[in-house]
């Protein structure tokens, strides 16, 4: 677990929380606080050297060398996608559909869809709410079993059991966060968090 400390960060994850923020900036700020998130995550992103002809002649130069998949984590996980896209823009792009039942709050699989050969693959995992953590340990399994071997995810509020739960389900997983904030409510929302991501990313309060 990677606490990611930046005032960019925090402003923007400030902006996230305040139950004022509309849509509209809601959106903004998750596109802010993702590419911030994404940077640190790939921080270790092997390259390879390479020279580059500038209009005064060659440079040295260094081009990310690995094959980067992106999954989203539908729904809320899409808020982050265009921001990860932005970095790796030839990244290709996974899916896993996950909707955590409102009483039970056990996520249950609706769809999925990654890309082939991820064993040599650089995966990224976008998802801005670690609660419980099952959503992320299930979307986890299923990304290891399509064969990827190297996984980061990066999400925005994270909480005790859902750190718990990845550190003894995942332990090879690295995962960036600005915070792990203090507890789940009776109904496993994240206290203080920032309330339902995706209902907040989308208006469907
Ligand atoms: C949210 C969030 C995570 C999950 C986290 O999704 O995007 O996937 O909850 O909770 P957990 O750690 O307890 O599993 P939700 O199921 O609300 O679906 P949505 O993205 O479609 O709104
Ligand atoms: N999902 C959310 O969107 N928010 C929470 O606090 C917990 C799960």
């Amino acid at each position: 677990m990677h606490l990611v400390d930046h005032p960019l960060v925090h402003d923007a994850l400030a902006a996230l929380r305040d139950a004022r923020t509309p849509p509209e900036h809601f959106r903004r700020a998750a596109t802010r606080i993702s590419v911030l998130l994404a940077t640190q995550a790939m921080c270790d992103l092997p390259t390879r050297d390479v020279t580059v002809e500038s209009p005064l002649g060659p440079a040295p130069g260094r081009r990310v060398a690995p094959d980067v998949v992106v999954v989203p984590v539908l729904r809320a996980g899409l808020g982050m996608l265009d921001a990860v896209l932005e970095l790796v823009p030839h990244a290709r792009v996974g899916h896993i559909g996950l909707q955590r039942d409102e009483i039970t709050a056990v996520a249950s699989q609706y769809y999925s869809k990654l890309p082939s050969d991820l064993g040599q693959s650089y995966v990224l995992m976008i998802d801005p709410m670690l609660a419980t953590g099952g959503s992320a340990a299930a979307a986890i399994d299923l990304i290891k079993r399509a064969g990827a071997r190297t996984i980061r995810m990066i999400c925005i509020v994270a909480a005790p059991p859902g750190v718990a739960i990845l550190e003894r389900q995942h332990p090879d997983v690295e995962v960036f966060t600005p915070v792990v904030d203090r507890e789940l409510n009776d109904q496993k929302f994240i206290v203080p968090g920032l309330g339902d991501f995706g209902d907040r990313l989308y208006g469907t309060l």
